[in-house]
């Protein structure tokens, strides 16, 4: 049997639990902006743009630079190594950029999925050597919290029980390391969107891997409430011929949750007052406060209108939901931006409008109040692609 020895010091904790609120506060969500070297590749490819330094910046700066609008939108933003050391045509780093305006700061810290042998195609997450020293020094840089991504795939025999369990142990391995550093580690274990599955099968394989990853995040001792959720909303494969409407996947999103993901990470603030029972000692007593804390979807290749209003139907789904629910998108929220973009100077301001239009939609989504409006054109077409690398 485990026992519990000290891990973190109630400040540490209190450090962790308020970054957390802040990057979830109400009607705020994160821009997943930290797609590898590798990853932008293939995103500026579609746009007709060359994958150099030089244009992985203009196109981050292009929504780094949005206007005060977002700032009740993006709570934070996960940057690739890359982009954090990177500036604006101003000279101005993208970090302070971003932390001027009140939006954390976040890293991608894993190092992209190798193949786990002996399995049908399977992986884990590699980046655990070195990850103490890393955290300390993007700790020192301005990160505040921290995302790793670990991939799973369904199939008649995926995932395996070794990969739901290596998963899930590596993420907890990763959130424990962050959180010695007071960084709030973002856990995705994001089962991709690849088959003909039904949302059935998809909810089935998401309560499993779910279950197993709070389990190793108990083994680890991790603090869950200075932790973010990022999974993956349980839709139907991307192949399936079944249609489903946005209140089928939002009950089965929230049931799979409901089923798997403890209350804790909802969070508990500390606030002290004074005892007024006892005012001659003016002892200062410490209360909990429950203050709902979060999980914010990925949105895996579903287009930008699908994933705004899948988790508005989740928002607004009647069952009990104790965390805040919003957005952590990528393609979700950059798909139209990058199109009207193309490379273009004279298309910047456009692109930026695209980026804010999907912040401004997300904010509403996840408060449940937006009612919809985009039925045609970009917002619609498809981000999906096989066996999606970040
Ligand atoms: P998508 O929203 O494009 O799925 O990406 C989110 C992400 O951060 C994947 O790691």
């Amino acid at each position: 049997m485990t026992h519990q020895f000290p891990t973190l010091s109630e400040a540490q904790k209190r450090e962790l639990h308020e970054t957390a609120l802040r990057i979830v506060s109400p009607g705020k969500g994160i821009l997943a902006a930290d797609e590898s070297v590798g990853s932008m590749a293939k995103r500026l490819a579609q746009v007709g743009v060359e994958n150099t330094e030089q244009n992985r910046r203009q196109y981050r700066q292009i929504l780094f630079s949005a206007d005060d609008r977002i700032n009740n939108c993006i709570g934070g933003i996960i940057f690739f190594h890359e982009t954090l050391y990177q500036h604006s045509d101003n000279g101005v780093p993208f970090v302070k950029m971003s932390r001027d305006r009140g939006i954390l700061v976040g890293v991608k810290v894993d190092k992209g999925v190798v193949p786990l042998a002996g399995t049908c195609g399977e992986t884990t997450t590699q980046g655990l050597d070195g990850l103490s020293e890393r955290c300390a020094q993007y700790k020192k840089d301005g990160a505040l919290f921290a995302k790793w991504r670990c991939v799973l795939k369904i199939s008649d025999t995926n995932p395996s029980k070794l990969a739901i369990t290596e998963n899930a142990n590596v993420l907890a391995r990763y959130s424990s390391i962050c959180q010695q550093h007071g960084i709030v580690p973002i856990i995705e274990p994001e089962i991709l969107p690849d088959g003909d599955h039904d949302l059935k099968r998809c909810q089935y394989v998401t309560e499993k891997v779910l279950a197993a990853v709070y389990k190793a995040m108990s083994d680890h001792h991790v603090y869950l409430e200075g932790t973010l959720l990022k999974p993956n909303m349980v839709t139907p494969g991307h192949s399936c011929s079944t249609k489903y409407s946005p209140e089928e996947v939002a009950m089965a999103s929230l049931t799979a949750l409901r089923r798997t993901v403890p209350p804790a990470v909802t969070g508990e603030l500390w606030f002290s007052h004074r005892n007024k029972s006892n005012l001659q000692r003016q002892r200062t007593v410490s209360v909990y406060l429950p203050v709902p804390v979060g999980v914010a979807f990925l949105s895996g290749g579903q287009s930008e209108e699908e994933a705004s209003v899948h988790l508005n139907a989740i928002n607004n789904c009647p069952l009990a939901k104790p965390w805040i629910l919003t957005f952590s998108f990528g393609r979700a929220l950059q798909a139209s931006a990058l199109r009207a973009w193309r490379g273009h100077k004279e298309n910047e301001k456009a692109a930026t409008e695209q980026f804010i239009k999907r912040a401004e939609v997300n904010s509403l989504a996840c408060q449940g109040k937006y009612t919809g409006g985009d039925n045609c054109g970009e917002a619609h077409q498809c981000n999906y692609g096989s066996c999606y690398a970040y």
